[in-house]
């Protein structure tokens, strides 16, 4: 069986290493200590703020482009509703589904190299998972579409979201890292994209668009069961009871 631990190795990260480097070092930030002298975390708080009140947003959503999707956009206006808001949220899970695409890719040449382990997933059921979550993302390209929007737009909470999970990306294409530890970053995807098609749902369902609700409900049922396969996996794979 392939092993799922790390193995013990000569990791001097810790500065019990070396009890003399560990003096000089502390002593060198007596010495060197940052300005401005006597300064504390308030300081950098203070500049952080002046940046943050005077910096633009987080770029904006486009006005739709068809005559539909500008009367959409107003009738959820006049109901008191955010216009802008279910086209951000729609831009933002459209591109995590096609990023989730790339993950699943990245996680199965994992696969391919370590050949899994007892309990763990078959390549047949990561290549499930990735279909689905391309079929996810074919919906969504219609669901824009049909807002009168333009599928390539990388709105706000796209852009968001996707700073948010470069880490998730980051560990599934590091060559160093194994398959179980890209697992543990498919159950970071996985929680995060549950939670938002919930919320895609029900803003779908506020806006009276209960064919889409009900689309993106069924997603959503499909996320769950990632969530869940991915989890019992990580069990297996650290010797858990599967939850
Ligand atoms: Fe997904
Ligand atoms: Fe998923």
């Amino acid at each position: 069986m392939v092993t799922t631990q790390s193995e013990m190795g000569r990791n001097r990260t810790g500065i019990a290493t070396s009890p003399k480097l560990t003096e000089e070092m502390i002593a060198g930030v007596n010495e060197f200590s940052p300005s401005p002298v006597g300064g504390d975390e308030s300081v950098i708080a203070k500049i952080r703020e002046d940046y943050a009140r005077d910096a633009e947003p987080l770029g904006s959503v486009p006005p739709p482009m068809s005559v539909k999707g500008v009367a959409k956009a107003a009738l959820r206006g006049v109901k008191g509703e955010r216009p802008t808001q279910f086209v951000d949220k729609l831009g933002e899970r459209l591109a995590f589904e096609r990023t989730g695409v790339r993950l699943y890719e990245a996680l199965i040449s994992k696969f391919d190299v370590s050949g899994g382990f007892d309990g763990g997933p078959t390549r047949a059921e990561l290549e499930q998972i990735q279909r689905e979550e391309y079929e996810h993302f074919r919906m969504l390209v219609e669901a824009v579409e049909q807002t009168g929007g333009d599928p390539t737009v990388v709105t706000p909470s796209a852009d968001l979201h996707a700073t948010m999970s470069s880490g998730i990306l980051a560990v599934m294409v590091d060559p160093r890292t194994s398959f179980t530890q890209c697992l543990e970053a498919a159950l970071l995807a996985e929680l995060a994209d549950n939670a938002a098609w919930e919320a895609l749902a029900e803003l779908a369902s506020q806006g009276g668009d209960d064919a889409l609700a009900q689309r993106f409900l069924a997603a959503q049922q499909e996320e769950v069961l990632h969530l869940a396969n991915v989890k019992a996996w990580l069990a297996a794979a650290q010797g858990r009871s599967v939850p």
